[in-house]
């Protein structure tokens, strides 16, 4: 009677009967299948992600760079070898066409030898890639049939299903694309999204200057519609005293500066030296924070004058410390002591007005120095800060050109300057990004100065190569974004539509 209970349980394996002892049932296990081979799938997954950090998209991006680059220098030659066919009578005109050409021809064989590197090197790297990834499909395929069950093929079949349903779902109910007011003056339409980085490089001075800013001039004077600019914070990651040119996007590049620097004073820093990496180019100017002031300073390339238009009392700036400062500080510590003791809340009052300071911050970190934020698009120059009155909030006023710059508009936003790590200004709307991760940063605010409409849930978000953007610069001309991060130049594509 026993036996009949026991047997049905072990039906399923090989079953040998054991002299049956009083009241015990012993069954053998024999499993006809293979045991599944646990290291080789071990070691298939620390190929493929060895495979998998080969390829990195920084090195995609070389490629992609150093083309555009040379896309951009062709047509420029053509136009100089057009001149020079036009000044066919010789002469003067005809050797300084003689040689720019020829300074072109020297970038342009420099460019070449560097794609012709890194193009036999990335040759290789796909050789080696395709072979691994074809030894890795064959190993897969191999453990697949381990899989005696299905569960892998049942899951993708699964897969494939919920895949069909949700674009079933999608196809009944089409997301409503909610209607846009039109954006004031912008040419291109509404900002969409963006795309890249397009552009990577370490330009000339590879790891040397963690902070600066880079750009192309939205207005640029007559025979400098290619050139680019820099600013390196080259003294203690705070100052700098001269702006770079460079003739082209792939002498940037390449790190061949034909104009060179334009310097603003020999000494660095010293009275009207460029403070914190947000400065712009515009018209031939350079915009910046003035070194120790809450004032914008503009320099003037070409006459290498320097005008300085003030903020409103209350904007928060960086004070260097300077040993005088140290000195100011410890007397009013001493103050400090006295009031708390007698009139403690008017020593907090002092304490907070002197204390104050606008930087732009991520979760963990501010970015030092970045209290004025100048930036420029279609419609010219705006500055961007905070002052006290508006309790920190991010304030963006319209820089006028004239002899002195003057400020014009004001408009005041609801956004807190520390909340947000960067800004810049496109089609007279100004985007604010916010710190997600090491590799994501988000374009997450807007205003539009046409229709003073605030947005924070624009979601566009940049692919960084670094952890940090140091600056943002956007340029009306080919309506890229061009950020400075961690020493690196990175260039990225604005979609209008
Ligand atoms: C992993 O890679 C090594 C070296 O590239 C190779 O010898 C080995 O066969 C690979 N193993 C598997 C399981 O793909
Ligand atoms: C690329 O480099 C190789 C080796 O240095 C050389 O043989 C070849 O001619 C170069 N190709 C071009 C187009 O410069
Ligand atoms: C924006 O572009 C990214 C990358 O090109 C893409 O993944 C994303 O879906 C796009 N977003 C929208 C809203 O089109
Ligand atoms: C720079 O100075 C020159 C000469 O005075 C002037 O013509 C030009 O407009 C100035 N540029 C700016 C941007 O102020």
């Amino acid at each position: 009677m026993k036996l009949c209970v026991i047997i049905p349980l072990c039906a399923l394996i090989t079953l040998t009967q054991q002299a049956p002892t009083q009241d015990q049932c012993l069954c053998d296990l024999t499993n006809s299948e293979k045991a599944f081979p646990h290291d080789k799938l071990s070691t298939v997954e620390d190929n493929a992600s060895k495979c998998n950090s080969n390829i990195t998209p920084k090195k995609t991006l070389e490629l992609e760079s150093l083309m555009l680059g040379l896309e951009r220098r062709l047509p420029q030659m053509e136009k100089d070898l057009s001149v020079l066919e036009r000044e066919d009578d010789g002469e003067l005109y005809g050797v300084l066409s003689l040689l720019v050409i020829e300074n072109e021809l020297t970038e342009i064989k420099q460019l070449m030898d560097k794609l012709n590197m890194t193009s036999r090197r990335h040759q290789h790297l796909t050789t080696d890639t395709t072979e691994q990834l074809e030894d890795l499909r064959v190993k897969m395929a191999e453990l697949q049939e381990y899989d005696t069950l299905q569960v892998v093929k049942r899951q993708q079949a699964n897969q494939r299903l919920k895949r069909d349903l949700d674009q079933c779902k999608n196809e009944h109910h089409p997301t409503p694309h909610p209607t846009q007011p039109p954006q004031g003056i912008c040419p291109h339409g509404r900002f969409l999204n963006i795309t890249g980085p397009r552009i990577y490089t370490a330009g000339e001075y590879p790891g040397s200057y963690m902070y600066g800013a880079w750009g192309r001039d939205p207005k640029p004077e007559v025979g400098k519609e290619n050139w680019y600019w820099l600013v390196m914070l080259t003294s203690s990651n705070i100052y700098a005293n001269y702006v770079r040119l460079y003739s082209s996007l792939s002498s940037l590049i390449v790190g061949v500066s034909g104009p060179g620097n334009i310097e603003i004073h020999s000494s660095n820093p010293t009275t009207n030296t460029i403070q914190g990496p947000n400065v712009g180019l515009y018209g031939g100017a350079l915009y910046y924070n003035c070194y120790n002031k809450y004032d914008v300073c503009r320099f003037n390339l070409t006459t290498k004058t320097v005008t300085t238009l003030q903020l409103p009392e209350g904007t928060r700036f960086t004070a260097s410390k300077t040993p005088f400062n140290n000195c100011v500080k410890m007397l009013r510590s001493l103050l400090f002591i006295y009031l708390f003791i007698y009139h403690s809340c008017i020593c907090l009052c002092i304490y907070f007005r002197h204390n104050s300071k606008g930087n732009f911050c991520n979760l963990d970190a501010c970015y030092s120095y970045t209290d004025l934020d100048l930036a420029t698009d279609e419609s010219g120059v705006w500055v961007i800060y905070t002052t006290t009155q508006d309790f920190g909030n991010l304030v963006l006023s319209k820089v006028e050109e004239g002899e002195p710059p003057t400020l014009n508009q004001t408009w005041y936003t609801s956004v807190y300057k520390q909340a947000v790590t960067n800004t810049f200004m496109a089609c007279g709307v100004l985007y604010a990004t916010r710190h997600v991760s090491k590799e994501v940063e988000e374009i997450f605010y807007s205003f539009d100065t046409s229709t003073e409409v605030e947005k924070f849930n624009i979601g566009i978000f940049i692919k960084k190569m670094s952890p940090n953007i140091y600056s943002l610069n956007y340029s009306p001309v080919d309506q890229m974004l061009h950020a400075y991060c961690n020493s690196y130049m990175v260039s990225y594509k604005m979609l209008f539509g």
